[in-house]
């Protein structure tokens, strides 16, 4: 997010001075930045014909067809439980780029009915072969219902056309305190591996939509992965070399490794750069798709209230040296406030606390301060002081977990149980 509805020039170069050294000394030495990014990103725009982009939805009517019989068996009913053959990688129903509405033209009950094979909480399997892939998709949340039902269009039938095993996980903040993304990062993370032992997971701006389904919502087995390298806000180039923000993925390895996201970004921006600070520290690097396929197209909005730019951006960059290994997953508190699995999402809905260091009465939004959730922040230190709790309310609102139980599946659970045994 750390560019997003800012002009570039004044932050993103900012970003880069503060941050990363690193970057900066590249930046100089190969004269310039448009120089950098074409060493690190291959431009073979010419692979993908952008200007005849097929409907998104197109080819999902052969989803709904039952598996072809196995071949050599000619007679007799379909045995019960013939283990599927996996999916072919790349998929056969993949068509390239397809064409994107910043709106969605459907509601939500029009949009569940266009993918009848989604499941409750938005979760998808591929009915006719054994994916390979197991994908949780997080998307930070709040207030934005017109870009989440785009999203919805759009996600579901390119997801599927991956033959990829998803499901799709909005986190809510609850409340009006100052927006923290990396935060909600977090919990909707450990959240997704509540449920199931997720091979990738995928961090997910709402309003953000892929415009080539050659860009395979999976993970790099070794290192984190940023997918939109190409966007149409950026004149899809990369707006610096360690940009991180908008679509990635992490395994839940690699996610551990990076001691998960920082938690004490309240506000607009400089959180995606301490992420991808991360990864460095952490040991690892970045990988990228080429730019021909990494293209989104981003659904503008004005800024946000109660998403006010963070002033303490800056000086937080220059300390993740110092703390990323004590504040991230380690460190994570927040409470579960409500988890519905609705037709076309799972809606987590999250009390994560309020910055701490606001001082009453300067509120950076105009509600008239709710003094008591003010209350509740507790220590100057950046947590608040309570334990994550998952209190009984959770499931008194009807968690359904009955049901996301029983959409676990045998390759989840021959999954390495390890990853999330640290987490849980
Ligand atoms: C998917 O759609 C494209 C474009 O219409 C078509 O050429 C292709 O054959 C379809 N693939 C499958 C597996 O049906
Ligand atoms: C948030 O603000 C709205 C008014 O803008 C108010 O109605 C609502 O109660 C507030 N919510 C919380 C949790 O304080
Ligand atoms: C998520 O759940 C909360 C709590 O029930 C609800 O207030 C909110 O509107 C829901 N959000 C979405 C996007 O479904
Ligand atoms: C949850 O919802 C189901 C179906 O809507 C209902 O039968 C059940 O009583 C609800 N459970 C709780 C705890 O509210």
């Amino acid at each position: 997010m750390a560019c997003f509805g800012r002009s570039l020039d004044s932050h993103c170069t900012l970003a880069l001075l503060v941050g990363f050294q690193f970057a900066f000394v590249l930046y100089f030495s190969l004269g310039g930045f448009r120089g950098l990014v074409s060493v690190l990103v291959h431009t073979t725009d010419s692979e993908f014909d952008y200007s005849r982009p097929h409907d998104v939805y197109t080819n999902l009517s052969h989803l709904g067809a039952p598996p072809p019989p196995p071949r050599n068996s000619g007679t007799g009913p379909p045995a019960t439980g013939p283990p599927l053959r996996d999916c072919q990688i790349p998929s056969p129903l993949l068509v390239g780029p397809v064409s994107v509405h910043l709106s969605s033209p459907l509601s939500l009950e029009e949009i569940r009915q266009r993918n009848p094979l989604v499941l409750p909480g938005g979760r998808y399997r591929p009915p006719d072969c054994e994916p390979r892939h197991h994908t949780a998709i997080v998307v930070p949340y709040r207030n934005r219902q017109t870009h989440l039902r785009a999203l919805l269009y759009h996600l579901h039938p390119f997801l599927q056309r991956q033959q990829i095993h998803y499901s799709i996980y909005i986190v809510q903040q609850w409340g009006n305190g100052t927006f923290n993304r990396a935060k909600l990062l977090n919990v909707g993370v450990r959240e997704a591996l509540r449920d199931e032992d997720w091979s990738c997971i995928f961090l997910h701006d709402v309003d953000l939509l892929p415009e080539n389904d050659h860009n395979t919502y999976t993970c790099h087995k070794q290192f984190p992965t940023h997918l939109s390298v190409a966007m149409d806000k950026f004149r899809y180039r990369l707006p610096y070399p360690q940009y991180f923000g908008g679509v990635s993925a992490v395994t839940p390895d690699q996610y551990m490794k990076m001691n998960g996201f920082p938690n004490q970004y309240w506000g607009w921006g400089g959180e995606d750069d301490d992420i991808a600070a991360r990864v460095r520290l952490s040991g690892m690097k970045i990988m990228r798709p080429p730019v021909a396929i990494g293209h989104y197209k981003m659904i503008k909005h004005k800024g946000d209230r109660g998403n006010e730019q963070n002033p303490r951006r800056f000086d937080l960059l220059k300390r993740t040296r110092l703390n990323w290994r004590s504040d991230g997953l380690n460190s994570l508190t927040y409470e579960l406030l409500s988890k519905e699995l609705e037709p076309l999402y799972t809606n987590l809905t999250v009390d994560i606390g309020e910055d701490p260091r606001l001082p009453p009465g300067k509120l950076p939004f105009l509600v008239k301060a709710t003094t008591s959730v003010h209350q509740r922040s507790t220590s100057m230190t950046g947590e608040r002081s309570k334990q994550e709790k998952r209190p009984e309310r959770a499931v008194a609102a009807n968690t359904t977990v009955a049901k996301s139980d029983a959409a676990r599946t045998k390759t989840a659970n021959q999954m390495t149980q390890q990853k999330t045994g640290v987490m849980k």
